[in-house]
């Protein structure tokens, strides 16, 4: 019969869930070869892997504008994040296989539609300053998620989240700067800078997940030591590091209830719509169909390189056996 989190509720069972809780609460990592309740490894093989396919398809939207980057230097730093982009989906794919789950399932999870990836990357990049907001205000938003992933109790998971953030920081911080330039320049800099975070606040908000209350993960989520901060802690993190320093620099933040609390020392916000979160989750964002498309594309134009590696291997091992 299944327990709370649908274990056994045996004596054994129960002995060992008693021992895997008392090592989380002592801030030990738990490793690939250790024993682990069966539902802690779902949880983290859903979340890894959610988070792999999100850096891969959140190549997409700014891949699109390397070809137009007004300078030498933006491109490069474009090139740059893109790229490191790339890396940290191979971390994290890399850190679910060790839950036992290959890399193939996970593609085919991705690319029939079934796996979900961050709603965010389901919006369309419009003009070169979505570019910059997307470094401040998205990699802001997933910094603050990284780090408290940092803290996890999956080893793999923090370590690779460890090396992530230090690359997400450049990230944000290139943003930051480009929009901030932009904020200062002309009429027409402003004007495209303005409208960037029009568009990108909300779904900025709305990446961090659903409120704790209609979020039925969080609770497992917490104990176990996944997570250490709930999704309406993380987003209110963001809201007061961010909201000011987007104020501070002559921008407008699109939400007419926006206000610092003297009292609790945050920023509160007007409410979010979740129906477009929901509808752009479910496959209805403005930009779903486009991004699985192209990542389906790459995946078949990629086959030559799949086959290229598995004929050398098959080689070096022949070679190994002959000597
Ligand atoms: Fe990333
Ligand atoms: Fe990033």
């Amino acid at each position: 019969m299944p327990g709370r989190y649908g274990v056994p509720t045996d004596p054994d069972y129960q002995e060992r869930l008693a021992e895997f809780e008392a090592r989380i609460r002592r801030g030990e990592k738990i490793e690939p070869g250790d024993w682990m309740p069966e539902e802690y490894r779902r949880q983290l093989i859903r979340m890894i892997s959610q988070h792999a396919h999100s850096e891969v398809v959140g190549m997409l939207p700014e891949g699109a504008w390397i070809t137009r980057a007004p300078t030498l230097k933006r491109k490069m730093i474009l090139v740059a994040k893109v790229q490191d982009e790339a890396g940290h989906g191979q971390y994290l794919y890399h850190a679910a296989e060790t839950l036992g789950i290959s890399r193939e399932a996970m593609l085919e999870a991705l690319l029939s539609g079934k796996a979900k990836y961050s709603s965010i990357f389901n919006y369309p990049t419009l003009t070169w300053a979505d570019i910059g907001t997307i470094g401040w205000l998205v990699d802001g938003a997933a910094i603050k998620n990284q780090t408290m992933l940092a803290q996890c109790s999956y080893g793999p998971y923090s370590r690779a989240m460890v090396r992530i953030c230090a690359e997400e920081t450049f990230h944000h911080k290139q943003g930051k700067e480009m929009v901030l330039l932009y904020a200062q320049g002309t009429p027409k800099q402003r004007a495209m800078a303005q409208d960037a975070i029009n568009r990108w606040w909300w779904p900025a908000l709305m990446m961090l997940g659903p409120h704790d209350k209609d979020s039925p993960n969080t609770e497992v989520l917490v104990r176990w030591g996944i997570k250490t901060k709930t999704n309406d802690q993380v987003r209110q993190e963001f809201i007061n590091e961010h909201a000011p320093e987007i104020l501070a620099a002559g921008l407008s933040i699109p939400d007419p209830e926006l206000r610092y609390d003297e009292k609790s020392g945050n920023w509160l916000h007007g409410p979010i719509n979740w129906d477009e979160f929901w509808q752009v989750v479910s496959g209805n964002g403005p930009m779903n169909k486009e991004r699985l498309e192209a990542r389906r594309r790459a995946h078949a134009e990629g086959a030559w390189v799949r086959e290229a590696l598995e004929a050398y291997a098959a080689k070096q091992k022949k070679a190994a056996v002959a000597v």
